[in-house]
């Protein structure tokens, strides 16, 4: 790859503001890298939508991204990463790194009595993606997944602290308390934004596929020869499909800085 090719964006896309704590790991681990982030606000939630729909979705994205020249794409979004990834790896020519192997790997390191349990959307939990990567990896390992479809909404509404995120999870959770499961998968990219909720809530080890994530994407551009090693300034931009000012307002909550170029797209069909 030539160096200028390097220089190009990691391209990123989730639903809404998920996948911003895969941006926020991907800066942490790579602040050489430029990024550029879909939302499709429009849409979201994913996870309550038909396979057919999300993959659909989901390669709208791709194409997107893919206009803008980037290097390698990270589908921050496990409800996508478990209906997609295989589609988007084969029609692709760039690496594309999903976030439930990630994640599904630093769960059984994690296990030590061979019992996990999973949250995430109704779709992401529907197609057991989750246990099939567990299980490739130790077929022995117990795995419940558990949907939260009311969590995307109240996150993406901002409602991220106090009483009614802590009610939803506590109805939700508590039924873990009793199973012994050691190890609980923040199968969904909007979760770790309500770690903090989550962790009061239940007593298992949290897995958070974003750091996971992360640590792929340095390790397919190391692999590759893609690292960008310039010293110019990396560029971080966002494109959303549907209100600008409330993603500029979730992203300086979660990222704690203002995002600076939040532009509104509109999606083509195919
Ligand atoms: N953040 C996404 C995920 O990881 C999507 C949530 C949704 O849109 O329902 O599944």
């Amino acid at each position: 790859m030539s160096p200028s090719s390097k220089e190009r964006p990691i391209g990123i896309f989730d639903s809404g503001v998920g996948g911003l704590t895969v941006v926020k790991e991907i800066m942490k681990a790579l602040p050489r890298e430029s990024i550029i982030y879909l939302g499709d606000t429009a849409r979201v939630p994913y996870g309550i939508r038909s396979p057919e729909t999300v993959l659909r979705y989901s390669r709208e994205n791709a194409r997107f991204l893919i206009s803008e020249g980037i290097k390698l794409l990270v589908i921050a979004c496990n409800t996508s990463s478990s209906v997609s990834l295989q589609h988007l790896r084969q029609s692709l020519d760039v690496p594309v790194i999903g976030v439930i192997e990630p994640g599904a790997r630093a769960a059984v390191a994690k296990t030590k009595n061979g019992r996990i349990a999973v949250i995430g959307t109704e779709t992401t939990i529907r197609s057991n993606a989750y246990e099939q990567a567990i299980k490739a990896i130790n077929g022995s390992v117990e795995v419940r997944g558990i949907a939260c479809p009311l969590f995307v909404p109240l996150i993406e509404e901002g409602w991220i602290d106090g009483e009614v995120i802590r009610l939803v999870a506590e109805r939700y959770l508590s039924p873990l308390k009793y199973d012994n499961f050691d190890t609980l998968v923040l199968g969904c990219t909007h979760y770790p934004i309500i770690k903090h909720v989550i962790a009061e809530t239940v007593e298992a080890g949290l897995i958070d596929s974003a750091i996971e994530t992360a640590r792929e994407v340095k390790k397919v551009l190391e692999a590759n020869d893609m690292l960008n090693r310039s010293g110019g300034q990396p560029s971080r931009r966002f494109f959303v499909t549907d209100a600008p000012e409330k993603f500029r307002e979730m992203g300086r909550r979660f990222l704690g800085h203002e995002l600076t170029s939040v532009s509104k797209i509109v999606l083509g069909g195919e």
